[in-house]
């Protein structure tokens, strides 16, 4: 058992979390705790007896010294003395925007719930518990309800929230935030992921003064800028030590997340869809359901909290044939050719490929009606053979006979003005009455919100998909939403745009999925733009970024991998010097960069000499060998990002097994041996270690390894890396 109600005390356990929650006397629900796990009595008389002690009582005329604005709330609305950010805004039909939210009821729900259109945490994979609270605005019988879910092996709280209109008339929502977490603490750090093309999600740490830090994106997307996942941690925390809680948004469009410090000392933080924009109208008898929250809790640094979220989101969130499976090996043409390719081209790469040991070929962008450059025809979803040479169809049977898969790129929400499917529906795309609006990458964004749209677009993708064995998709957005206005609702829905927008691109991401479960879909926006829990509930791997030089890769990868576990991590060997940095650095480092997410290629091999293709095609065999330690393990940062150089490792479930790697940030002038301390390891167990294949004499303990470390010297220059294989004996 997970969840309790007891009489007004609602508490929910995962293994070492509680989550905990009391009505007070005036009925208000408050947040009581959340942190490491209490015993279930205390848990409990804790509610009972010391919370009234313990909490403010809310200024409504019983008690004139306290207020909302300082007792610690689940949940609460604008205008009634909350004077913190409120998760709730509400417009009613006479205008008031006051809104009192008591407690109404609790109950525990045995099955979590699926949330209507969005994705959100399943638990196909083991039981969870859920326990669904209802606030409600007497005056005006608004309805929330509050969905808290206990994942009890992952140490997750998922929770969502769905507003109910009762009220008799309309109601414009005008912000509806899915959580908000208070504390009698404000003394913590706030880390987010902030960035741009080519450097998504940067680690970013900073303390709490008496401000509020926000992470936001108004961009239509979740974006390269800011990633809808933040930390808040005590101030010592570290990999291995501290008290730190992270919330992840498992949408993928315009977000808010805040942390705010309050006069009296207390936080609060917040997460939700962005307030900007937004104004959702529900007619009597209409419901609004707003995306997910997963929080984890760790006391014991960030390394704990990272691992939570990889164990929740490989278990809880991805779903298919390649949930739980080895992905493909790609070979991807777009560094190789760009736009500039045709079916012998395409088929002579993957010959090359087939040697080094991939398995999947994926044609990129450029092989639809008249693409050879980024300025035309997206839209338009019929094959180019004429470009091509042949039929996509003939192209995919030569890939086939090599004993590869075939996979295509689309980018379905967006369309080029030089395009038939723009001719013919120009009311189809965002843009805002009288105005020329605002081009991105030459190419407007369609409206998704618009069904008739969605309904088109799944069209024409099927008739690729239904005709020709395609067996990966890779599904591409280049550009943000401006002008935002659809022609398909009227003038008072056009604050409902941004969200119906996301509803509509994961209607058409779950048909396709639906449709065809044996195509695994690769999302990407202009490299990493919109990587996110949202989009990872359809595509369980994500380009990762346009910049596939390692050196950079290592900062996004290191910031990536604090929620996201490494195998939903697109990364791939490409070309050096880089294409976009022009550095050059070895094959070996390319590749174990690489291997520390979906592993891959993305180069024109047709160009390479025998001696690297050799080399590639031993380090694929390395992957190999490695790749379910590297999907299924726990993922340790064994360094921060500013060392001399940077290391991470991979540690089986049942510990007899681990791989670290290190890469050499910045040279190493001094030749002292580097001292790699491992983590993760059975103390008592001794292993066998060997450095880039060659064995160490001896056995040393997994305390000796964890407590000592192990020598390296085969890395000194900015650009060197090496792996450490473990091997319990
Ligand atoms: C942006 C993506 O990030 C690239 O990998 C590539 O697919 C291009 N778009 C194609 O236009």
């Amino acid at each position: 058992m997970s969840v309790f109600i007891n009489e007004k005390v609602i508490t929910l356990h995962t293994k070492n979390t509680t989550y905990q929650m009391a009505v007070n006397e005036n009925d208000y629900l408050a947040h009581l705790y959340y942190g490491a796990r209490l015993d279930d009595s205390v848990a409990l008389t804790r509610g009972k007896v010391g919370y009234h002690t313990l909490l403010p009582l809310a200024y409504d005329g019983k008690n004139r010294e306290l207020s909302p604005a300082v007792c610690p709330l689940e949940y609460s609305a604008y205008g009634c003395g909350d004077f913190r950010t409120t998760p709730l805004k509400v417009r009613f039909a006479d205008g008031s925007s006051v809104c009192d939210l008591r407690f109404e009821s609790a109950k525990a729900v045995e099955n979590k719930p699926t949330l209507r259109g969005l994705p959100a945490l399943h638990d196909q994979n083991a039981k969870s518990q859920s326990v669904e609270v209802c606030l409600k605005d007497k005056v005006h019988n608004l309805r929330v309800y509050l969905l808290y879910t206990a994942f009890e092996e992952c140490d997750v709280i998922a929770k969502s929230v769905r507003i109910e209109n009762n009220t008799g008339g309309t109601v414009v929502l005008e912000s509806v935030l899915s959580t908000a977490l208070d504390n009698y603490e404000s003394d913590y750090d706030y880390i987010s992921f902030v960035g741009k093309p080519h450097f998504e999600r940067t680690f970013s740490r900073v303390a709490l003064e008496d401000v509020k830090l926000v992470t936001e994106s108004r961009r239509g997307s979740s974006s390269h800028q800011a990633n809808p996942f933040v930390i808040f941690c005590e101030k010592n925390a570290t990999e291995t030590m501290g008290e730190c809680f992270g919330s992840a948004f498992v949408y993928s469009g315009n977000f808010t997340a805040s942390f705010e410090k309050t006069p009296i000392g207390t936080s609060r933080f917040v997460m939700g869809i962005n307030p900007e924009n937004f104004a959702f109208t529900l007619e009597n008898g209409e419901s609004f359901q707003a995306p997910e929250v997963i929080h984890t809790y760790s006391n014991q640094g960030l390394g704990q909290l990272t691992h939570n979220y990889h164990n929740v989101i490989r278990k809880h969130l991805f779903r298919g044939k390649y949930a739980n499976a080895d992905r493909p090996i790609l070979i991807n043409n777009w560094e190789a050719t760009y736009f500039n390719f045709n079916a012998e081209k395409l088929l002579a790469i993957a010959k090359e490929a087939q040697k080094i040991g991939a398995d999947t070929f994926v044609l990129d962008d450029g092989w639809f009606k008249g693409r050879n450059g980024d300025g035309s025809s997206l839209g338009d979803w019929f094959v180019d053979e004429e470009k091509l040479g042949c039929k996509l169809n003939e192209l995919i049977k030569n890939i086939n006979a090599l004993g590869m898969k075939f996979g295509l790129w689309f980018e379905p929400e967006c369309i080029s003005e030089n395009s038939d499917l723009y001719r013919a529906h120009p009311e189809w795309v965002i843009s805002a009455p009288g105005r020329t609006g605002m081009l991105g990458r030459k190419q407007w964004v369609l409206d998704m919100s618009n069904k008739a749209v969605v309904d088109a677009v799944f069209g024409m993708m099927s008739n690729i998909l239904d005709n020709n064995n395609i067996e990966y998709v890779k599904w591409d957005f280049n550009r943000y939403l401006t002008d935002v206005y659809s022609t398909a609702l009227s003038a008072n829905q056009q604050g409902e745009v941004m969200h119906r927008y996301v509803l509509g691109v994961y209607d058409l991401l779950e048909r396709i999925n639906t449709r065809y479960p044996n195509i695994l879909i690769e999302g990407c926006a202009s490299g990493g733009g919109r990587f996110d829990c949202g989009m990872l509930y359809y595509s369980p791997q994500y380009w990762a970024s346009d910049s596939t030089d390692p050196m950079n890769r290592l900062n996004i990868q290191y910031g990536t991998s604090f929620c996201y576990p490494v195998i939903s991590v697109g990364a791939h060997v490409t070309a050096s010097p880089n294409h976009v940095t022009r550095r050059v650095t070895s094959i070996k480092t390319r590749s174990n960069v690489a291997m520390a997410g979906t592993y891959g290629f993305e180069l024109d091999l047709t160009t390479l000499t025998e001696d690297e293709i050799a080399e590639l095609a031993n380090e694929t065999k390395f992957y190999k060998s490695h790749r379910e330690l590297i999907r299924t393990g726990d993922y340790y940062r064994l360094t921060g990002n500013t060392e001399r150089y940077m290391a991470w490792q991979f540690v089986a479930e049942d510990k007899k097994s681990a791989l670290a790697v290190m890469v050499q940030r910045i040279s190493h002038i001094d030749y002292k041996p580097h001292i790699l301390k491992l983590r993760g390891l059975d103390k008592n167990t001794s292993y066998r270690i060997a450095i880039d294949g060659v064995e160490l004499e001896g056995v040393f303990t997994g305390t000796a390894l964890m407590q000592i470390g192990v020598p390296v010297r085969t890395i000194k220059y900015e650009g060197d890396s090496t792996r450490i294989e473990i091997t319990a004996i």
